[in-house]
């Protein structure tokens, strides 16, 4: 690789900034994928990506040994439609998992794969932002993934958001009941840990949320999409706590959604499982008979979400998220101690980029540091995201700009899964040689 080659000629970006058509505030990653692909082709440079939100270690084994093993063995799978709820085998041991690691009680019959966190993210949006008329805003706790706000969108549902920066632990639940009272909000989503900041919501603020989700009959769609995730403690014992904490123990308004893309590196499968609250599963809204044709929210669920969508959840992968869960239950498998590697990525990356002029963006949880994980958020003075994006590029260096992800705070998303440890030198060069370059040019 040839470092000198750094900075790239401002001009040629420029111009393929205006060709793409992209404005680097709000670029989407699929367009800043292009439009680094194009840079990276010209001047036949490695970036070094820290922009796509995807795996970076192999999954097991244990998963695909498992599907080609149910698709060998039952020669009429490929040929049966699978059963809409999800087969028996992943909904047990989806029940069994979260007894296990999150020490609550639900039946096997409250646990319904998606395909993938997104799909259940949908549906669970779908119905818990059609159970009254009035209340049909979801209410973000932001920064968060974009797609889910564009899932709103589609669902012609609104969109609100409250920023974490600003509210944590006490005032945030004055802001949320705020919120909550005017009885426009059918659902409160939020990612933790969190993607894009890696904030991880306290037990007492899952308390004070879960209180008053019950308090003014509100959905707490939980996205595990990062589940066990917080390093700072062991959620990986089965049966031991700590457990991860949720807002379930709180209040009987929920959907917890588990993803098996990054806790076992699953993404192209395309499997989770939505963990819908016993409780809430049975309650009854006569503003969902509209859209679904019944008014039970577990019935409209699987038969008004599921059905109308993908019909259901191909099986192998079902069979081999059970699989995993089983080994994970019965201490077989420590999928924790795989990931774990993101958060020594992060830790070292953290240090690189603030040794050399950068800020963490979103630094703090509550009282502490934010802890190293997946994602972290960065600075730099009072530059805009599209601006630093456009000075990263020019070093090679690719993230994401904050603005899509809700806030109003300028900064870029790190993530750190797809950079190999050994490819930190480099970074650490050409990080450097940009802080010498901005400081220069002052
Ligand atoms: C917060 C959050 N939710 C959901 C997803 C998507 O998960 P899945 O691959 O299970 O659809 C992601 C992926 O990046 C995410 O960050």
């Amino acid at each position: 690789m040839n470092k000198s080659k750094f900075p790239l000629d401002k001009t040629v970006l420029n111009n393929i900034i205006k060709d793409h058509e992209v404005d680097l505030n709000n670029i989407g990653i699929r367009e800043l994928k292009r439009l680094v692909d194009n840079l990276a082709d010209q001047y036949k440079v490695d970036f070094l990506h820290f922009e796509f939100g995807v795996p970076g270690i192999p999954a097991d084994r244990l998963g695909p040994e498992e599907e080609i093993r149910v698709l060998t063995e039952d020669k009429k799978l490929p040929s049966t439609y699978p059963p809409f709820d999800g087969i028996p085998r992943l909904k047990k041991a989806t029940a069994d998992f979260v007894k296990a690691f999150i020490n609550i009680d639900v039946e096997p019959e409250n646990c319904i794969p998606t395909v993938g966190a997104m799909h259940g993210g949908f549906i669970a949006q779908a119905i818990a932002g059609r159970r009254f008329k009035k209340a049909d805003t979801i209410l973000y706790l932001d920064p968060g993934f974009p797609v889910n706000k564009l899932q709103t969108k589609f669902l012609g549902l609104k969109y609100a958001s409250i920023d974490l920066y600003d509210y944590r632990g006490k005032i945030l639940a004055k802001k949320l009941e705020k919120k909550l009272s005017t009885r426009k909000i059918g659902s409160v989503l939020w990612s933790s840990p969190n993607n894009p900041t890696w904030l991880c919501l306290k037990d007492e603020e899952l308390k004070m949320i879960g209180g008053l989700l019950t308090k003014y009959d509100v959905v707490g769609i939980e996205d595990s999409a990062y589940f066990g995730m917080d390093f700072r403690f062991d959620y990986g014992v089965p049966h031991k706590p700590p457990f991860q904490p949720t807002v379930a123990n709180y209040t009987d308004n929920y959907i917890i959604i588990i993803s098996s893309s990054k806790m076992f590196s699953y993404a192209g499968q395309r499997i989770a499982v939505a963990i819908v609250s016993p409780k809430l599963a049975k309650k009854k809204y006569s503003n969902l008979k509209k859209y679904y044709d019944t008014k039970s929210f577990g019935h409209a669920f699987v038969h008004g979400g599921i059905y109308p969508t993908t019909a259901g959840v191909p099986q192998s992968p079902q069979h081999a998220l059970s699989a995993l869960f089983e080994a994970t239950c019965q201490g077989k498998y420590d999928y924790l101690s795989k990931v774990r590697t993101y958060g020594k990525r992060a830790n070292e990356a953290k240090k690189i980029f603030l040794n050399n002029g950068f800020e963490l963006l979103y630094n703090k949880d509550v009282e502490e540091p934010i802890a190293d994980g997946f994602y972290f958020t960065i600075k730099r003075k009072d530059m805009t995201g599209g601006e630093l994006l456009h000075i990263m590029l020019l070093f090679g260096i690719s993230g994401i700009p904050m603005r899509p992800t809700g806030t109003k705070r300028e900064g870029i998303r790190i993530c750190v899964s797809l950079v190999q440890q050994e490819q930190y030198g480099e970074l650490e060069k050409r990080v450097k040689a940009l802080n010498n370059y901005l400081t220069i040019s002052g």
